[in-house]
């Protein structure tokens, strides 16, 4: 359709750092450093961008264990943002956690980012406790909320799939890359 933008999700590569930087800075009061993002992607994590016509919008960072996700971070650059661009790819990231065998997500919220709260919220994930000083801020310290999420998966399909990407983790071990 003439004129419509195309939304299209990728894992995060080296070549993303850049841009990635630049959200991450606008959008976090003590930023991530670039060593941070370089370990995610040399991990195991679930590393998620969106991209709108092949320019780069947000990120989301996941670790994935066993059937639990903790949720690092997600972030939408500012001029992108109350547009449903964080839905779109916190959906997409729900979606491929599941796809992994993952039931539960856990993550932690400053308990000043309302914006983010009612985000969360509006997602189904609910608070349940409180990290005392658990964020730094540029003065000072601030409590984090924990917040989790449990995804309905039936326990045959959760652990069904939790058995096939294990599979394809040795499968993939095994040939060497
Ligand atoms: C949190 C964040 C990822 C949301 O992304 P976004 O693209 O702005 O969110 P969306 O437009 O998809 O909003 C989806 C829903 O979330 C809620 N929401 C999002 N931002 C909100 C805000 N600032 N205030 C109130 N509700 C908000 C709304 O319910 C919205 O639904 P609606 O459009 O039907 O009202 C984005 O604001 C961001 O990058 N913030 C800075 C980084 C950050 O704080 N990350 C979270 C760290 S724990």
């Amino acid at each position: 359709m003439p004129g419509k933008k195309s939304i299209k999700f990728k894992s995060l590569e080296f070549k993303d750092l850049d841009q990635i930087m630049e959200i991450e800075k606008l959008s976090n009061p003590t930023p991530w450093s670039i060593g941070s993002f370089i370990d995610c992607i040399n991990s195991s994590y679930q590393n998620i961008v969106i991209l709108q016509d092949d320019l780069l919008l947000g990120f989301c960072i996941s670790t994935v264990n066993f059937t639990e996700s903790h949720l690092l971070n997600i972030s939408i650059h500012p001029d992108f943002r109350s547009q449903g661009m964080g839905q779109k790819l916190l959906d997409k990231t729900e979606k491929e956690l599941t796809k992994k065998g993952v039931s539960d997500i856990f993550l932690e919220v400053r308990n000043s980012n309302i914006g983010a709260i009612s985000f969360y919220k509006k997602n189904d994930y609910r608070n349940v406790g409180k990290r005392k000083n658990y964020y730094r801020l540029l003065a000072g310290r601030e409590d984090g909320l924990i917040y989790t999420k449990h995804i309905n998966l039936s326990s045959f399909v959760s652990i069904s799939r939790f058995f096939l990407f294990f599979l394809k983790k040795i499968i993939s071990f095994n040939r060497g890359y």
